[in-house]
């Protein structure tokens, strides 16, 4: 690795956060975890909530660029879990990282933010966003929240909505069932390998938002041009490859 970072992966004991940790530590990246639960394979990491600023200001010192994966990972009640571990957690990291001055800001966004879209595909990142539910709508804010950053402070901002990579027995029964599902599927090793991609990219812009999915089985759904284009990302799996893993 040619240029070796320090990270910062929040939501780093989690299902894609894990992977992240995994593929950032291969590449030569010094990574530092923060979650509430304990992330296996990371020396350097903390057990803390994102409700608390002070700990997340002490998780971003001497960070160069942050992967914010820690959130509910899919639609709940939105008073009493999405608005404080996906909003107000969202806020807290951001206010770290400016007072930081974090260079890089990869937020993990989600495929729900086209929910609604009914064609044509492949669905792009310029197609205007349809979510259906808080958790999606609550994405869309992080990704304008992470805009709003990238501009007023210089804070390069990735956003990367995420295909399905399965945390369940149930998600794998459903993929196995469902086209859509397999085209959507995100592997633990390629959304490991999209945020390395967008942790290392020399690509000139400020602020940018990129479908991240593995191959597609039957037809395109998520346009990953964009994450091909600025992040050099190349998907290596298709479904079922690599969701044991
Ligand atoms: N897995 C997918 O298919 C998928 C698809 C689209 C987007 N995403 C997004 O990717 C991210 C990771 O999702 P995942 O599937 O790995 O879910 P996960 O539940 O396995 O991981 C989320 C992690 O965040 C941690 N966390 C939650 N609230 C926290 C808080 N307040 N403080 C500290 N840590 C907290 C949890 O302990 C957990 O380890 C989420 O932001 C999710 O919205 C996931």
């Amino acid at each position: 690795m040619p240029n070796p970072q320090a990270v910062l992966v929040t939501g780093s004991g989690g299902r894609v956060g894990q992977a992240v940790c995994r593929a950032l530590i291969e590449r030569g990246h010094k990574v530092r975890g923060f979650d509430i639960r304990s992330t296996p394979g990371v020396e350097d990491s903390l057990t803390g909530d994102l409700s608390d600023f002070q700990a997340l200001q002490r998780a971003t010192r001497g960070i160069e660029a942050v992967c914010h994966l820690a959130a509910v990972p899919d639609e709940d009640d939105f008073l009493s879990k999405l608005l404080p571990n996906n909003i107000v957690g969202l806020y807290h990291v951001l206010e770290a990282c400016r007072l930081n001055g974090v260079k890089r800001f990869i937020f993990a966004s989600t495929g729900q933010t086209v929910s609604g879209h009914a064609g044509p595909w492949p669905v792009t990142p310029e197609m205007p966003p349809t979510p259906r539910n808080w958790y999606a709508s609550g994405k869309l804010l992080g990704e304008a929240a992470a805009q709003t950053y990238a501009h007023q402070y210089k804070m390069k901002n990735v956003s990367l909505r995420l295909g399905w990579c399965p945390r369940t027995s149930e998600h794998i029964s459903q993929i196995k069932k469902w086209d859509f599902g397999q085209d959507i599927y995100l592997s633990p090793g390629d959304a490991g390998l999209l945020f390395a991609c967008a942790v290392e990219t020399t690509v000139p812009f400020d602020h940018v938002v990129c479908f991240g999915t593995s191959k597609p089985l039957h037809h395109t759904r998520f346009c990953i041009a964009s994450a091909k284009q600025y992040l050099g990302y190349e998907p290596q799996d298709a479904w079922p490859t690599g969701h044991d893993s």
